[in-house]
């Protein structure tokens, strides 16, 4: 390739942001993005998804303390393109997922200070965005989202019965953002 033609590319790459499409197993073309259905059987019984750590992106972490001092970190990361339509829209589009995971923590001091440190994941906590009332007879779905909890010692096994109880009264302060606590989560703010 002579060096015009390397330049001409490298200029196309830098002013479009061009890249190649990356092939998606379970997914199509169209949808790769709001992926979250591919979770779900025909019954509304959710899976957790199992690449999100490399392909999710994080929205934010909060790190409540209890009286005793103890401290988890309770990190959220959605799927591929989330941010971008909240940012656009205000909305999580259907088929968002939001994953929180949450970690036991320990610290020490350093030359940053009492500086804590994500160890463990205890749970994951996982929501499916849900526009349409999909799954109406299933108690784990409602409220526009698919409300889903799995816990370390059985990572694959959904352990949640019923949203209403397991998670939406925690979840009232929220309500008016759509149950989610977009406050701890910066890249959904318009600049
Ligand atoms: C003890 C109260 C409590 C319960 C029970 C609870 N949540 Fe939450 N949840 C919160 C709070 C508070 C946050 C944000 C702050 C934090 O994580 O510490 C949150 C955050 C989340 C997030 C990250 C997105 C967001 O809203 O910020 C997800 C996902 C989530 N919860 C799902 C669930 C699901 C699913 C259940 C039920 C299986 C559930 N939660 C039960 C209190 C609760």
């Amino acid at each position: 390739m002579s060096s015009r033609v390397l330049i001409a590319a490298f200029t196309f790459v830098i002013l479009t942001g061009y890249q190649p499409v990356k092939s998606q197993s379970n997914s199509s073309q169209n949808d790769r993005t709001f992926h979250g259905f591919d979770l779900v059987d025909k019954a509304g019984n959710i899976r957790k998804p199992a690449d999100f750590r490399d392909l999710y992106q994080a929205l934010g972490v909060y790190t409540p303390v209890d009286l005793n001092n103890n401290t988890e970190m309770h990190y959220t990361s959605a799927s591929p393109g989330t941010a971008e339509y909240y940012r656009k829209t205000g909305k999580f589009a259907d088929g968002t997922v939001l994953v929180k995971e949450v970690f036991a923590t320990d610290h020490a001091q350093m030359t940053t200070g009492d500086a804590h440190w994500a160890t463990g994941t205890k749970v994951w906590f996982v929501l499916i965005k849900d526009d349409k009332g999909r799954y109406p007879g299933n108690p784990l779905w409602g409220d526009g989202w698919g409300w889903a909890l799995f816990k370390s010692d059985a990572p694959d096994k959904q352990v949640a019965t019923d949203y209403k109880k397991d998670c939406l009264s925690c979840h009232i302060p929220a309500r008016s953002t759509d149950w989610i606590y977009v406050q701890g989560y910066p890249v959904l703010k318009s600049k």
